[in-house]
């Protein structure tokens, strides 16, 4: 299936190859943790069809599914087994990762996979001395098989996510454009900087990426507008739009390159994992860790408030 996505898609991912050639790359298990508390902005759509992207441009590529909605396990096909060895046996320690992988449709591609049982994990940690760092510890002897290392997210900042921020190298914030924002991610930037002064001193931000774009509104143009200010260089280029094939993907258990590789979906994600590898190939994007609103580029008028975290810039632009 990996080389029937080869055919179809040649010059992608011949370009993929010849701009991030794996020799130089030198790349070892990045763990990037796609987070969002607010639910249905994109995550596990954002996880699986980066994944995929990564395997397809021949990168070993692992999908774990840290959601007890287990949304990554069904989109790839698979039936939510409680017997399967899953996240929730990484976080209770019962399981190696190792023991938990399996092999999807898509080669170079690989899957941990959850169940509605890892809800569990919540209260059944929450007096384990090193909860925090659970998913760390159990990825760290499978970390040198993959390149990248992808983390569905469940839509809260409880001890799942927690976990899987530790566990990160970076995070991926996919959002929408619309009305307020800025205001439901502010608590997860929040959370990460956190993290950077205790259990994570090198966590980064990878970038934040839209989703569910409709560049027909004025709306999205304006919120997009806003956001670049907000964010900087670390909103990505790579936008991804509203498009049914990845919407229905998952209901036949594929990411959208094995779905429809012509789909603008899967295009998207297509591009969206060559900017993440481009940008860690650029010494200038991979830098110390530094917070979003630092990333906010000079130009900015000097009487912009320093702290977008309540999102009023935001509202005061969509209110003009
Ligand atoms: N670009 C897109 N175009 C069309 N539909 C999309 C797109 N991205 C996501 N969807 C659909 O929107 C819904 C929410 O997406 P998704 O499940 O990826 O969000 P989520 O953030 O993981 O949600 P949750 O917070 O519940 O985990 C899903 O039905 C998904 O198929
Ligand atoms: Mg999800």
């Amino acid at each position: 299936m990996h080389h029937f996505a080869a055919l179809r898609f040649p010059r992608t991912l011949v370009y993929i190859q010849q701009d991030a050639p794996l020799s130089s790359f030198n790349i070892m298990g990045i763990v990037i943790a796609v987070a969002n508390q607010k639910g249905g902005v994109g995550k596990t759509t954002t996880a699986i069809n980066l994944a995929a992207s990564f395997a397809a441009a021949e990168v070993r590529s692992l999908l774990v599914d840290c959601d007890p909605q287990a949304n990554s396990t069904g989109g790839l096909g698979f039936a939510r087994d409680p017997e399967r060895v899953s996240t929730y046996h990484l976080l209770t320690a019962d399981a190696s990762a190792g023991q938990a992988v399996i092999a999807t449709e898509l080669e170079g591609l690989s899957l941990i996979p959850s169940h509605k049982n890892l809800i569990g994990a919540n209260i059944e940690l929450v007096g384990a001395e090193d909860r925090e760092f659970r998913l760390r510890n159990a990825l760290e002897s499978i970390r040198g098989q993959f390149d990248f290392i992808v983390l569905d997210c469940p839509p809260a900042l409880d001890l799942l996510t927690l976990n899987a921020l530790v566990a990160a190298d970076s995070v991926l914030v996919p959002m929408q454009a619309e009305y307020f924002a800025l205001e439901g991610v502010s608590e997860l930037l929040d959370t990460i900087e956190r993290l950077r002064q205790s259990f994570n001193p090198g966590l980064m931000i990878e970038g934040v990426v839209l989703t569910m774009y409709d560049d027909r509104t004025n709306l999205a143009q304006q919120v997009t507008q806003e956001l670049k200010r907000h964010f900087g260089d670390k909103l990505l280029e790579t936008i991804i739009p509203r498009n049914v094939r990845l919407a229905e993907a998952p209901s036949y258990g594929k990411p959208a390159l094995l779905y429809d590789v012509r789909s603008r979906g899967a295009e998207s994600y297509i591009r969206l994992a060559k900017e993440i590898m481009h940008r860690r190939m650029n010494p200038v994007t991979v830098e110390a860790p530094a917070t979003i609103t630092e990333q906010a580029p000079s130009t900015a008028p000097a009487d912009e408030p320093e702290d977008f975290s309540n999102g009023n810039q935001l509202k005061r632009v969509n209110e003009s």
